[in-house]
């Protein structure tokens, strides 16, 4: 193993943050209908960056079929080193909503440097961490004239909506995509000084939850006290989904649910973890809820919840109206730990809502979308290699953790290709994902390229 990669990545990482930036002004948001021409700009400029790095047939895969308008997938490869593994590398180059915007302390969309952190909407999700796959594959070949493993890289634009594209490309097009291991860095470091591995992500169901009163909005004096008031009905609805200690009271919700195992429960309590620090630091509630008989890790990572998105509909602006609204509706989701099927799940969850349905309202329950939560295997040679290159780069043991969020694909990967997955990220607990401000630790970006490369390096040895 030489060093040429790591010192091409030392002497180019201001350039790759340039480039980043340029990346980071495109406002690639993929839930909403204006930006679709900003996303494919995104896209864009991914496979200029796959080129660049020398990464061949590189293309846009489109998405779009009869039914549905998606946004493409990035493709490329390099597949020039016989005998030796296959890596597929994936990322997404689409971002969240950046607002509220008058909370942001920069622009969202003006990639802005303090205190060594880069701030904008998608400087750690994903589009930094993405840049990072590329970046070291770049400093491998431009050092050495080619890598030390084969490599496939795939991006997708959809993945903050539910990754529906992606999905049914892995499905029919598995073959393509063969490869030995799945790399993706789009999860967390437990704490700054910690290299991290995740083993394991959430699934979730993601629903509107709609409820019709009268056929028409009404004035609230003169029908008030007759009329359904379809918010408070679903305000009744969603009190009863959850118990004040945190518990779902859907029947059968918890049916089939795998604990993790006393290992694993172990390391998680040998983490340095203060209660305390994160309920201040982190959340900044008055005080954390959630069920008692178990860990805050545990919570947000091998147990299931629902949470309340918005209630859109009714009266939202300034200064007041009296009007009770014909309908409302509220954006909710659960997420899923291993053992809990979605659909199951949803049916589960429909039926109760349909029986709780309060009087004088309809109640209609739909799904958007929906993925399945996964642990991968630990036991074999690219967890192993990849917990060897952090340890490398950070001086410190490598960590397990699971992650409380969901990537949809990675179950595809896991059950689909049938590969063992690499979930290598370098997100810190205080970068406001999917929040106002959101910013990546430039350091992080730096060593976490350089311990890109050396995963690479130690396969390919
Ligand atoms: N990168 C996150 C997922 C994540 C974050 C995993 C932190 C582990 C730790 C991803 O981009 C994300 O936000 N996913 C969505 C998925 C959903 C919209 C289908 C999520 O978890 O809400
Ligand atoms: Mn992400
Ligand atoms: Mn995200």
């Amino acid at each position: 193993m030489s060093d040429k990669a790591v010192a091409f990545a030392q002497e180019n990482g201001e350039r790759f943050v340039e480039e980043l930036k340029d990346l980071l002004r495109i406002p690639s948001v993929s839930t909403d209908p204006e930006r679709v021409g900003d996303v494919r700009k995104a896209a864009e400029f991914v496979a200029e960056g796959l080129r660049k790095a020398g990464l061949e047939n590189v293309r846009l895969i489109e998405t779009s079929t009869a039914e549905r308008k998606g946004h493409p997938l990035v493709y490329g490869d390099w597949l020039k080193a016989p005998g030796k593994p296959t890596v597929l590398c994936y990322g997404h180059y689409d971002v969240q909503p950046a607002e509220p915007l008058d909370e942001w302390k920069s622009p969202p969309f003006e990639p802005t440097e303090r205190n060594g952190n880069l701030y904008a909407r998608g400087a750690v999700d994903d589009k930094g961490q993405m840049w990072m796959h590329v970046k070291a594959l770049e400093s491998l070949m431009s050092s050495t004239g080619s890598l030390p493993v084969n490599v496939k890289v795939l991006v997708e634009g959809e993945e903050e909506v539910g990754g529906e594209g992606i999905e049914a490309f892995v499905r029919e097009h598995g073959d393509v995509l063969k490869a030995d291991a799945a790399l993706v860095s789009d999860t967390e470091m437990f704490a700054p000084d910690l290299p991290t591995l995740c083993v394991g992500l959430r699934g979730m169901i993601y629903t509107e939850l709609e409820v019709r009163g009268a056929m028409v909005d009404l004035h609230s004096g003169m029908y008030g006290g007759a009329a359904p008031n379809p918010f408070v009905a679903l305000a009744q609805i969603i009190a009863k989904l959850k118990r004040e200690d945190g518990h779902i009271a859907i029947p059968g919700f918890y049916d089939g649910i795998e604990e993790p195992t006393k290992a694993e429960l172990d390391a998680w309590r040998a983490l340095p973890f203060e209660e305390e620090h994160y309920r201040k630091t982190e959340v900044g509630s008055p005080e954390l809820v959630g069920e008692p008989m178990f860990s805050v890790l545990e919570r947000t990572w091998s147990r299931p919840t629902m949470d309340v998105h918005g209630m859109p509909g009714g009266f939202t602006g300034a200064g007041a109206k009296t009007v009770i609204p014909a309908k409302a509706l509220a954006k909710i989701s659960f997420r899923l730990v291993p053992g809990m099927k979605p659909a199951e799940t949803f049916a589960k969850y429909k039926s109760f809502v349909e029986q709780i349905c309060p009087r004088g309202v309809s109640c209609e329950v739909r799904m958007i979308h929906s993925g399945e939560p996964i642990v991968v295997s630990t036991d074999n040679d690219y967890i192993a290699a990849a917990a060897e290159a952090m340890k490398a780069v950070w001086g410190k043991e490598t960590v397990y953790v699971r992650g409380g969020g969901s990537i949809p694909i990675v179950g595809d990967f896991v059950r689909e290709l049938g590969i063992p997955t690499v979930l290598m990220g370098f997100g810190l607990p205080d970068d406001n994902l999917h929040a106002p401000n959101e910013k990546f630790h430039l350091a992080n970006f730096h060593r976490g390229t350089e311990s890109i490369i050396r995963f690479f390096e130690r396969l390919g040895a």
